[in-house]
C-alpha cells in the first residue's frame, strides 16, 4: 500500500499529461485553495451549486461538507476516468454526476427542472480553451445565476481578468499563495439591471 495522497497526485498527473489542454494543471487544487472557494458559498442562501471541471473530485467534498442536507450539487465533467473516480468516491444523495461538457449545462438542467443556481464553481482551464467556449460557458451560467448568485473560478495567471470584468462587471479577486501553482479565486456577481443603467 502507498501513500495515498502521493498515488492521488500521480494519478492526478497521469491524466493532466494526457489530456493537458482540458485539464490546465498538474496538480489537483490544495486545501487552501478548496477552502478559499467554498468559503465563498452561503449555505443558507444555497439551494443549487454547480461545479464545472471537478476533475478527481477535491473540491467537491469541500463543497460537500458546506452544504446544507436539503441543497444540491450537479458537477459536469469531461474526462471519463474523473468521472467513474468521483462516481466511486462519492455516495451522496445531493450530489449528481454528468459527463458532459459543461457548454451543454442547459439540456441537463431542463431535464432535472433546474432553473437558477446560487453558485457555479469552476476549474475549466478558459485560457487553455477558444474565447468561443470560454463565452458560451459563461453566458450559460450567467442565465441561471440568481441575483446575488455567485461565479467563482480559480486561475494561475491574471491573463483572464480582462475577460470576467467584460461579462460580470462585479469581479473580486483573492490570491492564494499555497497552492501549486500560487492561485487566484476570481468571484463574479452577475450584472443587475440597474448596474447596467444607473440613474
Ligand atoms: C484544472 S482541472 C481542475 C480539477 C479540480 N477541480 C481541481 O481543482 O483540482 C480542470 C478540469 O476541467 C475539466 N474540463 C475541461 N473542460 C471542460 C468542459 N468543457 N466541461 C467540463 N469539464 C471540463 C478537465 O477534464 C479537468 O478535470
Amino acid at each position: 500500500m502507498g501513500n495515498p495522497t502521493i498515488s492521488r497526485r500521480l494519478y492526478f498527473l497521469r491524466e493532466s499529461f494526457r489530456n493537458l489542454r482540458s485539464t490546465g494543471s498538474v496538480a489537483p487544487s490544495s486545501r487552501f485553495l478548496c477552502r478559499a472557494i467554498v468559503g465563498k458559498i452561503d449555505p443558507e442562501f444555497t439551494k443549487t451549486v454547480v461545479e464545472l471541471g471537478p476533475g478527481d473530485g477535491v473540491i467537491t467534498r469541500f463543497i460537500l461538507e458546506r452544504l446544507n442536507p436539503d441543497a444540491r450539487l450537479v458537477i459536469f465533467e469531461i474526462n471519463e476516468v474523473f468521472v467513474e473516480k468521483i462516481r466511486a468516491t462519492f455516495d451522496d444523495p445531493r450530489l449528481t454526476v454528468i459527463h458532459d461538457s459543461a457548454e451543454n449545462m442547459g439540456v441537463h438542467f431542463q431535464k432535472m427542472g433546474i432553473e437558477t443556481v446560487q453558485y457555479f464553481v469552476s476549474g475549466i482551464p478558459f485560457i487553455m480553451l477558444p474565447e468561443s467556449l470560454a463565452e458560451s460557458i459563461t453566458a450559460a451560467c450567467i442565465q441561471y445565476l440568481t441575483p446575488k448568485g455567485k461565479f467563482i473560478q480559480f486561475h494561475y495567471s491574471p491573463f483572464m481578468l480582462g475577460f470576467y470584468r467584460r461579462v460580470f462587471g462585479k469581479v473580486e479577486i483573492e490570491v492564494v499563495p499555497l497552492n501549486i501553482p500560487p492561485a487566484l479565486v476570481v468571484s463574479c456577481e452577475k450584472k443587475q439591471l440597474n448596474d447596467m443603467h444607473p440613474h
